[in-house]
């Protein structure tokens, strides 16, 4: 079984980010398994803090969750024009201790999605660059910029048509993009 981590960058209970990332969970084909692992319990990251005697079960338990999957799948707002302090803060914490990283090497896939016509470009955008450092392998195409979040879904709550159709194509470069990585 094939392990996906699902983060969100975004910490609120209705979030559009978060609500994509569950959505997109459910593409996936037969051999994929997609757990949410959330970002919102994590202290801020302090190097003071993160000693072998001192180290908060939080950043534990999140190190141990991204080094159990294969694969991370990110949904991000856009913040100020760039990702969450949230997302920034998780990907800190995952990338330590020094050499430790738990992201090293793990195929990833970026969307951002705003609530404007904009589509969290600049978001999308850094986190790609935070994601060179940390050595993980990017879906380049397609790119993934959802515009207009609250019309993305129909009234129960799924995700419309075009959207679904559009995310299936990304979810197949992605799940193409882990199998050539682990052969
Ligand atoms: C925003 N928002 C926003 N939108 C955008 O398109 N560009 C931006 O730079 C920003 N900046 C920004 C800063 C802060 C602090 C907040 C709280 C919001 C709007 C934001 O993208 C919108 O609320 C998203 O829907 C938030 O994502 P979730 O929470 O629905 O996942």
């Amino acid at each position: 079984m094939v392990k996906v981590a699902l983060i969100s960058g975004s910490l609120r209970k209705e979030s559009f980010s978060t609500k994509i990332a569950k959505s997109v969970g459910e593409l996936f084909p037969d051999g994929y398994e997609t757990q949410f692992v959330e970002i919102g319990n994590l202290p801020l990251y302090n190097e003071d803090i993160d000693t072998e005697s001192n180290v908060p079960g939080e950043y534990t338990a999140f190190r141990n969750s991204i080094k159990e999957v294969d694969a991370v799948l990110f949904v991000t707002p856009e913040y100020n024009r760039s990702i969450s302090g949230a997302l920034k803060n998780a990907l800190d914490v995952g990338s330590r201790p020094y050499g430790q990283s738990a992201w090293n090497g793990k195929p990833a896939a970026v969307i951002s999605q705003s609530m404007g016509n904009l589509s969290g470009f600049g978001a999308n955008h850094h986190l790609r660059q935070s994601l060179v450092f940390l050595n993980m392998p990017v879906v380049q195409q397609p790119e993934a910029y959802l515009a207009n979040s609250p019309q993305l879904f129909d009234e129960n709550g799924k995700l419309n048509e075009g959207t679904t159709e559009f995310l299936q194509s990304f979810v197949d470069a992605f799940v193409d993009l882990i199998n050539r990585h682990n052969r």
